[in-house]
């Protein structure tokens, strides 16, 4: 055995001048050794890695935050915490604390939050399709149905009358917003009259009220515009309805889609920097809702379903470099142990991508795979980073929303969650799993045993 270092062939990397990168950004090696006080090294000691950590501190002030922008311009506001960016109980449960509802979108979603405490009067239920025994239970307890379509309608007019109740219905409803993409696939269209027509529809219908209005204009929504049109839309849909008839809504749900501090891949400037803050949708969404004909004591309470932009700059996923590499076209990269199985925003997202070490050296443009034997396992496919070896710690951050929910056992098991509380405690949120947990799922037909 010979002691003599790795050979590693030559290459000819550019060098990164100057103190500011394109974004104006400092690009001198950040590290990051603590989160929210606890130091990474000793959080990956006793955890393991990959580690998902949250924040309970961020969790709160970007609620605070949300919150204080809207109520500061219109009288009534309601948040119900979107279940499926982030439905791990402990960090419904500080929204939950703060006075958050729950807005879900299955029965599997509707049962985790009746288990977290929530009382169904205060659940939102979205959803493309809603099943027979889901529906009874929601209309039993009283939650809130936000119609998709005109079949669903149908089925909880019968279900409502044969529980003898009175379904709380709200119309879900999708629009054009003058250029601006937005989804149009779930609820009812309002250009084609369509979402008149349900509205019709339920006042008409026996055991429903129609008590409110709903859209979700889409996901990382970069134009506060686009809220001030739709709030406007719906401020007139409400106006025509209380007109025809008579009908005087409890809610304007606007969904959720602000953007959190990410970056997208299409995105030229650093999203952190230039991604527009709560305020400014408050403002554009009260402007629009500034059209209701209500009087003021009655005026509809406002809905939000945020999602992302609440809690994704709470979470990061430490990661470890577990092998280094040249590629044959002199790109360096390393091999980290999370990938996209964990990492499911990758896709969309250039991530923040920090040190958990002082590590010296050139910074040189990088990428990052992840440890699956898929060609598709990329987590950044080009950043810049010290030369880090085998051992060093990554850390991807603002990674909260959609990833602890969309996240895949697929290859490798899912790791540790924990959660630095306020006072800086560290606590599991949620164990590592193990192939027991796995194989309880599955059995052998006698025929194999
Ligand atoms: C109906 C509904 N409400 C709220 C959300 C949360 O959206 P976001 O995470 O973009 O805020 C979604 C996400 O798709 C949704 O479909």
């Amino acid at each position: 055995m010979s002691n003599k270092p790795a050979y590693e062939r030559p290459s000819i990397v550019r060098h990164q001048m100057g103190g500011l990168n394109k974004f104006g950004q400092d690009q001198r090696s950040r590290v990051l050794e603590e989160l929210d006080g606890a130091p990474i090294a000793d959080l990956v000691a006793q955890y393991g890695s990959p580690l998902f950590v949250f924040s309970e501190r961020t969790l709160v002030e970007r609620y605070q935050e949300l919150e204080q922008a809207f109520v500061r311009r219109y009288p009534r506001v309601r948040i119900a915490w979107s279940y499926k960016t982030n439905y791990l109980q402990a960090i419904c449960r500080v929204f939950h604390k703060l006075g958050a509802w729950a807005e879900v979108v299955s029965p599997f979603e509707y049962d985790k939050a009746i288990r977290g405490g929530i009382p169904p009067e205060r659940i939102h239920f979205n959803g493309p399709f809603k099943p027979d025994d889901a529906l009874a239970r929601s209309i039993d307890g009283g939650s809130f149905l936000h119609v998709d379509g005109f079949d669903e309608i149908a089925r909880i007019e019968r279900i409502a009358k044969r529980l003898g109740k009175t379904a709380r219905v709200a119309v879900r409803v999708n629009m054009s917003l003058d250029g601006v993409p937005s989804w149009s696939r779930f609820g009812l269209n309002l250009e084609s009259g369509q979402a008149a027509e349900a509205a019709a529809r339920i006042v008409d219908g026996e055991g429903m009220d129609l008590v409110g209005l709903h859209t979700h204009i889409g996901t990382f929504m970069l134009d506060p515009t686009s809220y001030k049109i739709a709030a406007g839309k719906l401020a007139r849909l409400a106006n025509d309805l209380s007109t025809r008839h008579r009908v005087r809504l409890s809610f304007i749900d606007m969904g959720g889609g602000f953007p959190s501090r990410n970056t997208l891949k299409e995105q030229y400037l650093d999203g952190g920097q230039s991604n527009p803050r709560f305020s400014q949708y408050a403002q554009a969404i009260s402007e629009g809702l500034s059209e209701l004909e209500y009087p003021a004591q009655h005026l509809p309470t406002l809905v939000l379903e945020t999602g992302r932009a609440l809690v994704d700059e709470a979470g990061s996923l430490v990661t470890t470099v577990e092998a280094t590499k040249r590629l044959g076209d002199g790109r360096r990269a390393l091999v980290l142990d999370a990938g996209a199985n964990l990492l499911f925003t990758a896709f969309w997202y250039r991530h923040d991508v920090v040190p958990a070490q002082e590590v010296g050296g050139l910074a040189e443009p990088t990428v990052l795979y992840g440890p699956l034997c898929m060609n598709i396992d990329v987590l950044r496919d080009s950043v810049s980073l010290p030369p880090l070896s085998v051992g060093d710690r990554l850390v991807f951050r603002n990674v909260g929303a959609y990833n602890v929910t969309q996240w895949m056992q697929f290859i490798t098991l899912r790791p540790a969650v924990v959660m630095v509380g306020r006072s800086g405690e560290v606590s599991v949120i949620r164990r590592p799993e193990t192939v027991d947990d796995i194989n309880a799922h599955e059995a052998m037909p006698e025929w194999l045993q």
